[in-house]
């Protein structure tokens, strides 16, 4: 497998996204709420593309596999350091974790069915995914402003079917609300608060936006900024801004292995 100067093993190059993701996807406890019940009473978890290691829960023993140094290097000394590895190419024995999570990393793998099938070769119980379901992702107001970003993203995130065969077993898809004040800066997170979009570190740190160039970036400033400005985007969206969830294109998918008798 091709990997950047930085190890970055997906199609991003988390050499560069790295520099601020700390700063605008920290975890949100309400997703991590949705995610740890998942989890349910499994000791030993395995967070695969663990990034700067959010939504691991603190009171389980994790292993986290991050193939990317950068990332490696963010995440806080409370954590436990990541194994350098893929999830195409788990370096574990089978059966070696109670449960296994991944959060917004499945669309990034370049081998989906082989790292689902590696995740459930590793794992005796639950494997949650925390992912956005491509037939939503254009629902979101954002492409009306920037179509390319939300393209990119609808043609990256595996479908619902795709990880429900790849897990295999019994599988549950739940949609995952997006909190007004959400803390984790995807973008749907910031239905309510587009003003956020202007930062460029929010756009750096939601990997869709490094596949599009540069003037898709200044033209989507000008457009949303014009719009914030002489009200059109309140007019047409105001309501979101007060709105307390949004049931947008997050979901989580579970599978239990179907055991034998
Ligand atoms: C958007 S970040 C998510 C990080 C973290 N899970 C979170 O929720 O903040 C995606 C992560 O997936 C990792 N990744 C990409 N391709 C991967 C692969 N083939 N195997 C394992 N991890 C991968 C990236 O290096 C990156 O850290």
């Amino acid at each position: 497998m091709t990997r950047r100067a930085d190890g970055s093993a997906g199609d991003a190059d988390y050499g560069v996204i790295a520099r601020r993701y700390s700063d605008y996807r920290r975890p949100d406890p309400r997703i991590a709420a949705a995610i740890h019940a998942a989890l349910g009473d499994a000791r030993r978890i395995l967070n695969i593309g663990a990034g700067t290691g959010s939504y691991e829960p603190l009171d389980r023993e994790v292993t986290a596999v991050e193939p990317s140094s950068s990332m490696r290097a963010k995440r806080p000394d409370t954590l436990s350091a990541a194994v350098d590895a893929t999830a195409e190419s788990l370096p574990f024995p089978d059966g070696s974790f109670d449960a296994a999570m991944t959060t917004f990393s499945v669309h990034q793998w370049r081998d989906l069915a082989a790292g689902l099938a590696e995740a459930r070769r590793v794992t005796t119980g639950p494997v949650a995914v925390l992912t956005c379901d491509p037939a939503r992702v254009r629902d979101f107001w954002l492409y009306e402003y920037a179509p390319e970003v939300l393209d990119t993203e609808a043609r990256r995130y595996p479908s619902v079917e795709e990880l429900t065969e790849g897990l295999g077993g019994t599988t549950t898809v739940t949609p995952v609300p997006v909190p007004l004040d959400c803390s984790d800066g995807f973008n749907e997170a910031y239905y309510g608060r587009p003003e956020r979009f202007l930062e460029v570190g929010a756009r750096q740190s939601c990997s869709a936006w490094s596949f599009v160039d540069e003037p898709v970036h200044e033209r989507f400033v000008e457009r949303l900024s014009r719009d914030l400005a002489d009200g059109t985007w309140d007019g047409r969206h105001g309501h979101l801004r007060e709105l307390p969830a949004l049931k947008g294109s997050l979901v989580l998918v579970v599978s239990l292995p179907v055991r034998t008798p």
